[in-house]
């Protein structure tokens, strides 16, 4: 058979441009059975193969089944099993080299399981094995028309090439899977050691949580929860509601910061009809609504001295009136106040009264920010990525580089921020993977910026005010720039941290 030059160079063209499109596709994510099924189309368009298959050894039924396939329909797939040097594709698994049948009709060993060709005598089959080193992971085939024009021989040479391709795709696919599902292990390993619902701990850090949460929900004793903004407080407090024994009870938050403080008492405490102007009719407070379950103070610190005193007689006696009122209400309560304030602080400056705080930290649980326990990262990622993707109805993974950048960064707004950067980059992930390319530019570029020594011939003043921007810009893009919140995380009033803002032109 004599090809003539010209002929010889567009083949070549068309060979090099399928391997750059697979290639391409290939490296583009891990969804694995889209991706091999647009290489095995990309193969049998440009390069003019009918059909082209992959099969699959799989250990634990010892047998060869297609696992994709261009040019089969989903029942001819599903009839594509082959028992290990059986047919042609069980004995290029076996011997782990190539066949070329020239053509079907003639070759008793082709066994058509799947009843795909019809015309038998116009088709030749080439198959190569997927194979890495000494490991045939499966087999590659193709179908070809008969044509003395085609040169079998030199497309086995293509086919290995594209072979190895896939190879080393389904070689790291199995190594990403591998990681993933060691981590999945993880998880439910934890659940052998102490867990609490929805909540993900696997660092000591957060075990020694657990186990006090725990203990304590199964007391009655009052609890205090500290720890940064983020860290998972009113999910803690919830928890430890539901593994209590008052878990059929009402779980009632009130956050003492978010509510005015000439609304605050009546909100806590309820009120009579017409004990102060507008006060049109009675109604029960949250104390009240709380009976027979759990009350959760949150941001007790922002608490007035006034309504302080009043707490600390329900929690002796658990007993009070509603304003206006003169009958005494008693109350079955459990309480578990939360802050992000230093108590003791502010126990030393009188803001706080030093009876209460030592009635409230009976049972003192303390949440460590998000860097000092980065083992709990990945499986927060994966239990975001899993409750995101089922949001909105996506199949986003992360890759293990992205995945990396997202440990080492300083999560200066915790696990909320963490959720909220996964949520983001789920709704706006374009292929099937997050990369490193995906990450917000603060994330990939941290180690870069961040400030690691001082410098002796720079100002101090100027340094300083580096960190101050620095510090001012994280905590406003992890609160959502929200300025309220980013300026209670860095401990500065919402006027100082506007002033600031405007000072380093930050919003
Ligand atoms: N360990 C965890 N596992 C799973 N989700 C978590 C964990 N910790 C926090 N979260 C999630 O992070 C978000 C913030 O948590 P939460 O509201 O409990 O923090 P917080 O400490 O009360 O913060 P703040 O002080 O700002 O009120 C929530 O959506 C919560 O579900
Ligand atoms: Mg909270």
């Amino acid at each position: 058979m004599k090809i003539s030059s010209q002929e010889q160079l567009k083949r070549k063209t068309k060979e090099l441009t399928a391997l750059f499109e697979i290639s391409r596709i290939l490296s583009s994510s891990f969804d694995l059975k889209n991706n091999l099924y647009r290489a095995l189309k990309t193969i049998s368009e440009i390069l003019d193969m009918q059909r082209a298959t992959i099969t699959l050894y799989d250990h634990d039924t010892n047998t060869l089944q297609i696992a994709v396939a261009y040019g089969l329909t989903d029942e001819q797939i599903a009839k594509g099993k082959y028992s290990v040097g059986e047919g042609i594709v069980g004995r290029v698994f076996q011997t782990g080299e190539p066949i070329i049948v020239p053509n079907i009709g003639k070759e008793p060993l082709f066994l058509n399981r799947t009843g795909a060709r019809i015309k038998k005598d116009n088709i030749s089959f080439l198959c190569v094995p997927l194979k890495i080193g000494d490991e045939v992971l499966g087999v590659f085939s193709v179908d070809r028309i008969f044509s003395s024009e085609i040169d079998l021989k030199e497309d086995i040479r293509v086919l290995n090439i594209i072979a190895t391709l896939i190879t080393q795709y389904l070689k790291l696919y199995q190594l990403f899977n591998r990681e993933k599902t060691e981590r999945e292990k993880l998880t439910l390993e934890l659940k052998k050691r102490y867990s609490l619902r929805n909540v993900i701990g696997i660092s000591d850090k957060m075990q020694e949580v657990f186990k006090t949460a725990l203990k304590a929900a199964k007391t009655k004793a009052t609890i205090l929860l500290t720890g940064e903004s983020g860290t998972g407080k009113e999910l803690i407090a919830k928890a430890i509601h539901f593994e209590s024994d008052r878990s059929k009870g009402p779980f009632i938050a009130i956050n003492c910061a978010a509510i005015p403080e000439n609304l605050l008492e009546a909100e806590l405490f309820g009120y009579e009809k017409g004990a102060f102007t507008g006060a049109l009719i009675s109604k029960p407070g949250k104390f009240e609504l709380a009976n027979g379950g759990t009350i959760f103070l949150d941001e007790i610190g922002d608490l007035p001295l006034h309504l302080q005193a009043k707490l600390l007689r329900v929690i002796q006696d658990k007993t009070f009136e509603r304003i206006g009122g003169t009958k005494s209400i008693k109350v079955d309560i459990r309480i578990i106040a939360a802050t992000n304030k230093d108590l003791e602080e502010m126990v030393k400056d009188g803001s706080f009264r030093e009876d209460l705080y030592f009635r409230l930290n009976v049972i003192p649980i303390y949440l460590p920010p998000l860097r000092e326990r980065k083992e709990d990262i990945p499986l927060l990622i994966d239990h975001f990525l899993k409750k995101f993707n089922e949001e909105y109805g996506k199949n986003i993974n992360i890759t293990k580089e992205a995945m990396e950048k997202l440990v080492n960064y300083s999560w200066p707004g915790n696990v909320r921020e963490l959720e909220n950067t996964i949520e983001r980059l789920v709704i706006l992930a374009e292929g099937n993977e997050i990369t490193l390319n995906d990450l917000p530019f603060y994330i990939r570029q941290e180690d870069d910026t961040r400030i690691t020594c001082v410098k002796l011939k720079e100002t101090l003043p100027s340094q300083l005010e580096l960190i101050e921007k620095k510090a001012i810009k994280e905590a406003l893009k992890a609160c959502n720039y929200n300025q309220t919140k980013a300026a209670k995380m860095l401990g500065l009033t919402k006027r100082q941290i506007n002033y600031k803002i405007k000072k380093y032109g930050l919003m």
